[in-house]
């Protein structure tokens, strides 16, 4: 999957490939938050071309950003975002020390890992960008219900980045739309 769209060295594209890895081990058998965390570092990928932001952070920060649910829902009974913040940065913390990352590039994971609930959790393009990465894929869930007007609201109101605003609108507005007009049998005219 990785690295179309991002310049990361061989040794990056390693780490991140081991990181990816160890995400999937500890999630196990529950494939849907495995798929969830790949979708979000493929959208975190896509926004990286657009924006200057440290990619092996981003994307580390990516595959790990749910990583707190399953102590959240043992502990807690819960997946509510505040008990993921609350579990994530130890899980974060002793997953990437055994992978031998520095401590301080482990905080600033734990750190969006940390607060990827809480809007404006941390000041960096970093976050930012998972913040959006993440959007794009939960709103997949809600926003096709909603009107045009609705989903440009949401959208204006909950975009952190201009490129996850600009994907979401292509995804959400644009590719609904048309598929709107081929459902009422009002196709654009270059698809006649
Ligand atoms: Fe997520």
């Amino acid at each position: 999957m990785l690295n179309l769209l991002v310049n990361t060295s061989p040794e990056q594209k390693a780490f991140l490939a081991k990181v990816r890895l160890a995400m999937e081990q500890y999630f196990g058998e529950d494939q849907r938050r495995i798929d969830h965390a790949l979708q979000v570092t493929r959208y975190a990928e896509e926004i990286l071309a657009y924006i200057e932001a440290d990619p092996v952070l981003t994307l580390t920060s990516a595959y790990l950003h749910d990583i707190g649910i399953p102590e959240a829902e043992r502990k807690h009974g819960s997946n509510a975002g505040n008990w993921q913040e609350l579990e994530g940065p130890p899980v974060t913390r002793d997953l990437l020390a055994r992978l031998g990352s520095e401590p301080s590039f482990v905080e600033q994971v734990a750190d969006i890992v940390g607060h990827h609930h809480t809007s404006c959790g941390v000041d960096s393009p970093e976050f930012r960008v998972i913040w959006d990465a993440d959007a794009l894929v939960n709103f997949a869930e809600v926003l096709p219900e909603k009107s045009k007007e609705q989903i440009e609201n949401i959208l204006q109101d909950h975009m952190e980045t201009e490129a996850g605003f600009r994907i979401a609108s292509r995804i959400f507005i644009q590719d609904t739309e048309s598929h709107r007009r081929c459902l009422k049998g009002h196709r654009p005219a270059i698809l006649l």
